[in-house]
């Protein structure tokens, strides 16, 4: 299938079968259906995720409307690869200080930004309230956009894990570092222990060489296999590049700075790759799905 097919595909989904997959997996009937959700997330920091996650909500924006949300509610910095400075972020709608449009930065032509916060430490640790008036913010914003892409704080915090397990692929973003992929093993298995169908994509993330990329996944996998009984999709390296270090110090995207790049490259091919498959599954309702889960979040 390729990325025109696969549009054609993904629009009327809105209006099709999520909805009654939705009913089928036990969720209320919905009045209409939502758009598809993606929730880039690591483990350990810095491998890479706001890179990825600001390099495909720029790419989704260039066929509809694309909020990118900032899970990371202690230091949120999505932002920052955005060339915008907001006024309000999530921080203001659990303060009840802003609506969940009112806490939205309009970033491009149809990309939009609901930033994470920063500076308030105890946001790093939500409450179940907390996290629920999140999750209606998000739900309140789903119907205005054809595509929510999460950028995950780092970390296997409980808010991390439920914004990963309420979106309808999972994008694990690593590097060849073995700390990176200790972590990212370790945000796998929470994940699974939590949501054992959870869709999952693997990208090796400042990869030297094609080679290192596919060593990485191959290892993350065998001990997927081994020892969480599933494996993951690995669909692609990004290389390291200093066209992404050129964006970053721009505040920008290297999508729209350095379209050409091999960076900028393989991010277009692995979001295609994505795209394809967000066609084949679900689409639940990122803010539903992560209300929802907010009824089973362990009391601190
Ligand atoms: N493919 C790449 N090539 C070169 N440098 C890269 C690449 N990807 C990321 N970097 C560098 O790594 C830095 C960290 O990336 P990024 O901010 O996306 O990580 P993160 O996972 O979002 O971090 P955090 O966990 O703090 O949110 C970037 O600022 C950039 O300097
Ligand atoms: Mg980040």
């Amino acid at each position: 299938m390729n990325w025109d097919q696969a549009l054609r595909i993904l629009q009327p989904s809105r209006t099709g079968s999520p909805a009654s997959d939705s009913v089928s997996r036990g969720f209320p009937a919905l009045h209409r259906s939502h758009a598809p959700s993606l929730c880039v997330a690591s483990g350990k920091g810095g491998t890479g995720k706001s890179v990825v996650s600001a390099a495909f909500a720029a790419l989704w924006s260039e066929t509809g409307r694309t909020l990118l949300v900032d899970a990371d509610l202690g230091v949120g910095n999505a932002h920052l690869m955005q060339s915008v400075q907001p006024t309000r972020t999530l921080v203001d709608v659990v303060r009840g200080r802003a609506s969940a449009a009112e806490a939205v930065t309009p970033c491009a032509s149809r990309l939009d930004l609901l930033a994470g916060g920063s500076g308030v430490s105890q946001m790093a640790s939500l409450t179940p309230g907390e996290l629920r008036l999140i999750a209606e913010a998000v739900e309140a914003l789903d119907s205005r956009y054809d595509m929510l892409v999460v950028d995950s704080a780092a970390g296997i915090s409980e808010q991390t894990i439920a914004f990963a397990s309420a979106s309808d692929l999972v994008v694990i973003v690593t590097t060849s570092d073995p700390t990176a992929m200790t972590d990212a093993y370790a945000f796998l298995k929470v994940l699974f222990a939590r949501r054992r169908d959870a869709h999952v994509d693997l990208i090796v993330n400042r990869a030297l060489e094609e080679e290192e990329g596919q060593r990485t996944a191959s290892r993350i996998e065998t001990v997927c296999q081994r020892f969480l009984g599933r494996g993951v999709r690995f669909i692609g390296s990004v290389p390291d590049d200093r066209s992404v270090l050129r964006a970053v110090a721009q505040r920008r995207c290297v999508i729209t700075t350095e379209p050409e790049s091999p960076a900028a490259a393989a991010l277009r091919s692995l979001q295609r790759s994505v795209a394809e498959e967000l066609v084949q599954i679900a689409h639940l309702g990122l803010g539903r799905t992560l209300g929802a889960s907010c009824g089973t979040v362990l009391p601190r």
